[in-house]
């Protein structure tokens, strides 16, 4: 297939990419290169600069490029950023993710594969969380892509448009040629390398006193080629009729503690760290059942281990020092 993907610079996006092109898709990255890297777009994909709110950018990518089908990866998803700047948030997830669908109904372009977020829960009331749970979230980030995916319903209803919602837990890891690389970064599991390689005095552990089994947030998991694959699948289906799907590992998730227990094993360093207050909008537990992907897909994960997934990171971390060294 012909497929476009939004934010295919970005971290996920560049793994995705690098996975439609060994599937032998044609490949076209629509990225502002503003949080993305110009070098994480494989050598196979054609790089298209330009914003997502530029709608005849967009469309004119869509024709010149015969697209069939879009992913749409490009937003902002930083939660504690959103608090401060929601505006940012309405604008980029929600109004300029409005002009990219206005432009598939130009081109007639009918199939389209969401990046969606386990945000859109909230403070889940149960676990293991299902995509029929209460969608009630509490920072502008979750409500940002929750008023993206009650649009593609309402688009779905009048246009035709057939979509895939995957809302991710939390994705970790890297393949071979790409990996994470944020400025700056906040996520856990990158922190917490860059603390055993020294690169940092310590990690932070944001709270102690939370109802889990060391005090600290259990997260799922997931690593970004599984996640990637999950992706692929979708595409595949879309055309049955649009769906939504949680993506993460399932189990029981792991502690902030248990993840930084794991990367000292993997890594054979000492990871420093300092305990400190919560941190705004953090729920307690976070963890996907993934049954319905299983089920209707047939996905699982292949590298759902924690000790695959961060020696994937540190693997990566280790041959770029510099990120992608732009
Ligand atoms: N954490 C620390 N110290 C740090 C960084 C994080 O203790 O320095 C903790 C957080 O409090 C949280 C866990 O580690 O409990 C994971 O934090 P991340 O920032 O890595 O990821 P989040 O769970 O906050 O968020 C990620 C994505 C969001 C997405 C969410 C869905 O960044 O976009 O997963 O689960 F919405």
């Amino acid at each position: 297939m012909r497929v476009l993907v939004t934010g295919g610079a970005g971290y996920i996006g560049s793994v995705v990419v690098e996975k439609l092109l060994e599937d032998n898709h044609f490949v076209v990255a629509y990225d502002n290169l503003i949080k993305g890297h110009k070098a994480a777009v494989a050598a196979g994909a054609t790089l298209v600069e330009a914003e997502l709110s530029d709608k005849a950018g967009l469309t004119a990518a869509l024709r010149e490029h015969r697209v069939e089908a879009v992913i749409h990866m490009a937003a902002d998803s930083l939660v504690g950023e959103s608090v401060t700047a929601p505006a940012k948030y309405y604008r980029n997830n929600v109004v300029a993710g409005l002009a990219l669908l206005d432009a598939m109904r130009e081109c007639e372009v009918n199939r389209l594969v969401f990046s969606s977020t386990a945000a859109v829960y909230g403070e889940p009331e149960k676990q293991p969380i299902e995509e029929r749970d209460v969608l009630q979230p509490t920072n502008p980030y979750g409500e940002s892509k929750l008023a993206f995916e009650k649009a593609l319903r309402w688009y779905d209803q009048a246009y035709n448009l057939r979509y895939a919602t995957l809302r991710y837990f939390n994705a970790a890891g890297a393949t071979e040629t790409h990996g994470e690389s944020h400025d700056p970064e906040t996520h856990l599991i990158p922190l917490v390398l860059q603390a055993a390689a020294g690169r940092r005095e310590f990690v932070e552990i944001y709270g102690t006193d939370y109802p889990t089994r060391d005090g600290t947030c259990v997260r799922d998991y997931i690593h970004v080629g599984d996640l990637a694959r999950a992706h692929i699948l979708a595409l595949g289906k879309v055309d049955g009729g649009s769906r939504i799907y949680n993506l993460g590992c399932g189990g029981d998730g792991y502690t902030v503690r248990e993840v930084i227990e794991v990367a000292r094993q993997v890594t054979g360093r000492d990871v420093p760290v300092r305990e400190s207050k919560r941190r705004a909008g953090d729920p307690a537990v976070l963890v996907a059942s993934s049954a319905r992907i299983k089920e209707e897909l047939g996905w699982s994960p292949v590298q759902g281990d924690l000790r695959e997934i961060i020696g994937s990171a540190w693997s990566w971390m280790q041959r770029h020092e510099n990120g992608y060294e732009e």
